[in-house]
């Protein structure tokens, strides 16, 4: 047990999927996963362990924005020995090209602070994705037909963002999407000798204003677990 992780020692695969939403580890537990069991609920963040085609993988929410989601990946590599961390989550778009419900992939990830800002000072340091599991996703995506963009995004701190002349760089800077936590996992990752990814369904789009409908969501996040454990596990047919 660690502070915010009731699992036991043992209780947490090597590999763990992330997802923000503490609703949505469980949905992909129950819908991916066999012999799936609760491994967490300390302050309603549910985590569960269970086989993936014979392979061992926990689905553990990271809450929203980068200081809670570092709380849990910190406790899951260092106290867990979590080896392999993938992010599952929504972005806003922030190029014409990037479509609602297309797939992301995250190369690095821009940011103006994280949690690991006082570490690096006045280094700007770039956070980056694992290459083995970034090339086994964009492989597992292609084979699914799904679109899908890879490069840099931005994580940001804030959702109600007052500062649109920032969203403007970025978008002039070949940014695809914004979310709020993947810049800290792949510090930490990094850090820890861990790898990391990031994979983002778009559901919302920061130049045209769409938004996908909430009862459109889930096909989209069903498509990123399954591209998620493809990359965690490429061999596996
Ligand atoms: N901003 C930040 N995070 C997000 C957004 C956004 O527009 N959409 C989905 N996650």
């Amino acid at each position: 047990m660690t502070i915010h992780i009731g699992a036991k020692p043992g209780d947490i695969a090597e590999t763990v999927l992330m997802p923000g939403d503490p609703l949505r580890a469980k949905w992909a537990a129950e819908t991916f996963l066999t012999e799936s069991r609760l491994v967490n609920e300390v302050r309603g963040m549910l985590g569960y362990t269970g086989l993936w085609r014979g392979n061992r993988v926990t689905i553990h929410g990271s809450g929203m924005g980068m200081p809670s989601l570092s709380i849990y990946a910190n406790e899951l590599i260092r106290d867990y020995g979590a080896k392999t961390l993938i992010r599952i989550g929504s972005c806003g778009a922030m190029q014409s090209h990037v479509g609602l419900r297309d797939i992301i992939i995250a190369m690095t990830a821009t940011t103006l602070s994280t949690p690991s800002s006082g570490i690096f000072r006045e280094l700007n340091f770039a956070p980056h994705a694992d290459w083995s599991l970034l090339r086994a996703a964009v492989a597992a995506a292609e084979a699914r037909g799904v679109t899908t963009h890879v490069g840099g995004i931005y994580s940001s701190d804030v959702f109600y963002d007052e500062r649109p002349d920032l969203n403007e760089v970025m978008t002039r800077h070949g940014i695809l999407g914004v979310e709020m936590e993947a810049a800290e996992l792949y510090n930490l990752a990094l850090r820890h000798g861990a790898r990391a990814l990031a994979v983002l369904t778009v559901s919302d789009h920061l130049l045209t204003g769409a938004a996908l409908p909430a009862d459109q969501r889930q096909g989209s996040f069903g498509d990123m677990v399954e591209i998620a454990l493809h990359a965690a596990f490429p061999g596996t047919a």
